[in-house]
């Protein structure tokens, strides 16, 4: 079997402010094994970086626009992400995508940019309740589609860690069977591996998330084709992000 990355990511959204962070920063135990991630405000990008620094908790940014620059206001770029030394950012959130309105096309030019600007991409990828409704068949056409539309003229997988979130699943209190996530995450790795024409779908690492917390994560992390979580709300209280990262030690 392969020996993947473990990441676990803490996907903060539009929580915490600076001292906050700073407590949950001094709160939370920080092991070896395991890559851990925070995406905080991009306000605290630049901070919190030098308050990391150097250690095995990354920061990464929550989004990014695929220009380096231009007239786009409130919009942040690779380059700017890259001259406060963040190196690491998350594209294709299902908020992104239904409450933003962001579509597979934009996520596509945002990894293409990200590629060129050799940031480490975390893409969310996951089907909403509706398909889900239709059965597992439909939600991996689903999953499929938007692999392929948003890898889209990428050369290699290097950098890049999928994250699959169901959008029914993301702060829900539910998660999906064992056995649902580890077939989504099996048909994600034949599919990265059929796009980039070569085996990057078995190294890859694939992140699974929706309503993760230190309960649920033992059973899901038990199976070998999870690689790790992103978590939202549990990720909040540095306490419980301890005890997953617990859980993912053991
Ligand atoms: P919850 O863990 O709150 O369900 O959120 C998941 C998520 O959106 C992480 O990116």
């Amino acid at each position: 079997m392969m020996n993947r990355t473990k990441y676990l990511i803490g996907n903060w959204k539009m929580h915490k402010n600076f001292s906050e962070a700073e407590t949950w920063i001094e709160t939370v135990e920080i092991p070896s094994s395991i890559e851990i991630m925070i995406a905080p405000s991009f306000l605290y990008l630049y901070s919190l970086v030098r308050l990391t620094r150097p250690s095995n908790l990354h920061i990464a940014a929550q989004n990014m626009h695929y220009e380096d620059e231009g007239a786009f206001t409130g919009e942040v770029s690779p380059r700017m992400l890259l001259d406060v030394g963040c190196h690491n950012v998350i594209l294709g959130h299902s908020e992104r995508r239904h409450t933003f309105g962001e579509s597979d096309q934009l996520i596509n030019k945002k990894i293409c940019s990200a590629a060129e600007s050799e940031l480490f991409v975390t893409l969310c990828v996951g089907e909403p309740e509706l398909v889900h409704n239709n059965g597992k068949d439909k939600a991996m056409e689903y999953v499929e589609k938007q692999l392929r539309a948003s890898l889209q003229g990428l050369t290699s997988a290097l950098r890049i860690t999928i994250a699959y979130e169901p959008v029914w699943a993301v702060g829900s209190g539910t998660t999906p069977n064992i056995d649902y996530i580890a077939d989504m995450h099996r048909l994600i790795r034949r599919v990265v591996s059929s796009i980039f024409n070569d085996n990057s779908g078995e190294s890859i690492s694939i992140l699974y998330g929706g309503s993760v917390n230190s309960v649920n994560a033992q059973n899901l992390f038990a199976d070998s084709e999870i690689d790790g979580f992103i978590v939202g709300g549990a990720s909040l209280d540095a306490m419980e992000f301890n005890k997953i990262l617990e859980v993912m030690e053991e």
